[in-house]
């Protein structure tokens, strides 16, 4: 007896061209064309085909090979042969077929199936090639984001789940009971990261975050990641920069490395490769004005002045653009009680809301932060917000304030831009929207 082949996952094949190797997956497709049997095998690293003719093969292993069902686990043996063809490069000869576990029909079909149908089998559904695409580009996105903040200097500060506060408002919080006492699942780790800027100077979190979003969009769902850089000394025009520098370097490493995946979703590239800084800027008042001058044509664009954009603005005011566009100077009284208001407009927040191209809408919001204690104070008071339950935060404006900037990028928003998909339950393991806790 020979030494056994070595097993390995379907990416290393082609570095192993006529030798025989052992691969372990799962039965993607099976094909028979008279005496020849196909086998497309997956194993979460790639795909390979494996070919049998029935003199070749050992009875029991043809016998074995016509069991078999979709997503059947089995492991073959055979050389590698080089075919150009072939999407990896290169194909199996079979020489064995060893079933590890027969599967029962499996309920996704290649067909096509209804989105609740498939959301109650995502346990299942993640392995379909797109899914498998998206969540590959999913994964190279948090890697580069991390990078991102890590190599520049940065300290990973991660925030709590449990809080005592809200930090975006009261009408989306998620109210658990703490041992008797009310606590909110975070909606944002901002309120803890602009202490920590004070110590460490450039921080960042990225954990999931948590909004009882009642409205069922495609751009809403009531558990998201969200990634989040705070500076301290920074202003408006460095988070801008920083916002443009960020989106570009991101969006450049996953071109350079999740093209297979990109190409699998079909996704037009040339789009995602305009993505260079400079991104264009406006205030929102003159975002309100583009708006006013559309909605003579499109009475659905009508909307007042003074109100935040809703979904189909953000699509109108990037329709024009290749960039993502950075909307700044919203209106203080739509937007959340920490921004510093512009010292050219008082009713102006210095904030910013970047809009993605193709219609996929806000990526980032950020702001300036307020960083007088007295402001600060007004404002909690204003939005009926509990000034006890802020009184660590306002430590902040009491020991050596300074101003300090950051933002937040929704990472299933950043996901579903990249990959070009439409709805965010797909961007996501596991989507929470408000009809689905299931699976
Ligand atoms: O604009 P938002 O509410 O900003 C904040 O939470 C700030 N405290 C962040 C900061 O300055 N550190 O949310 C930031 C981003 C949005 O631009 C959007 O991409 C995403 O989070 N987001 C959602 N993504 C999916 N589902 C939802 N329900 C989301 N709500 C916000
Ligand atoms: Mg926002």
């Amino acid at each position: 007896m020979g030494d056994a082949p070595p097993v390995l996952w379907i990416e290393e094949a082609a570095d192993h061209i006529g030798q025989v190797v052992t691969l372990r997956g799962w039965v993607d497709q099976k094909r028979s064309s008279g005496k020849i049997r196909f086998l497309i095998l997956r194993d979460g690293t790639g795909y390979i085909q494996g070919v049998a003719s029935i003199q070749d093969l050992p009875a029991r292993d043809w016998e074995n090979l016509d069991r078999l069902t979709q997503e059947s686990s089995v492991r073959i043996t055979g050389e590698v042969r080089a075919d150009k063809r072939a999407a990896g490069g290169c194909e199996l000869t079979l020489a064995r077929v060893e079933p590890l576990s027969i599967a029962p029909e499996f309920p996704i079909q290649p067909k096509k199936h209804g989105p609740e149908f498939l959301l109650d089998n995502r346990h299942l559904w993640l392995r379909s090639r797109r899914q498998h695409a998206i969540m590959r580009i999913r994964s190279e996105v948090v890697r580069a984001c991390r990078d991102y903040f890590l190599t520049r200097g940065y300290t990973l500060i991660d925030a709590p789940i449990f809080t005592p506060t809200a930090c975006e408002g009261t009408s989306t919080l998620f109210e658990t009971d703490y041992f008797g006492r009310k606590a909110y699942l975070t909606q944002s780790g901002q309120l803890y990261l602009e202490p920590a800027c004070m110590a460490l100077g450039k921080v960042f979190c990225f954990g999931p975050t948590f909004r009882a979003e009642k409205s069922k969009t495609r751009h809403h769902l009531t558990e998201f990641w969200m990634l989040e850089p705070e500076v301290a000394f920074m202003e408006l025009d460095g988070l801008l920069d920083l916002a443009e520098d960020f989106i570009a370097t991101v969006m450049a490493r996953v071109l350079e490395s999740r093209g297979e995946e990109l190409k699998t979703l079909e996704r037009d590239i040339s789009r995602l490769e305009k993505i260079t800084p400079p991104f264009p800027r406006m205030r929102y008042d003159e975002a309100a004005r583009i708006l006013a001058e559309k909605s003579k044509e499109r009475p659905d664009l009508a909307f007042t002045y003074g109100d935040d954009f809703g979904a189909p603005h953000e699509a109108a005011l990037t329709e024009d653009q290749d960039k993502p566009l950075l909307v700044t100077h919203y209106p203080a009284a739509v937007k959340a009680f920490y921004m510093q208001p512009a010292a050219d407009a008082p009713d102006k927040a210095l904030c910013v809301d970047v809009l993605a191209p193709e219609g996929y809408g806000e990526i980032i919001g950020g702001s300036q932060r307020i960083h007088d204690l007295e402001l600060l104070e007004t404002r909690i008071r204003d939005h009926d917000l509990p000034r006890e339950a802020f009184n660590w935060y306002l430590d902040i404006r009491r020991y050596g304030s300074v101003p300090h900037s950051g933002f937040g990028m929704g990472l299933e928003r950043f996901v579903a831009w990249v990959s070009g998909v439409h709805h965010l339950r797909e961007t996501i393991p596991y989507p929470r929207m408000i009809h689905r806790l299931t699976p």
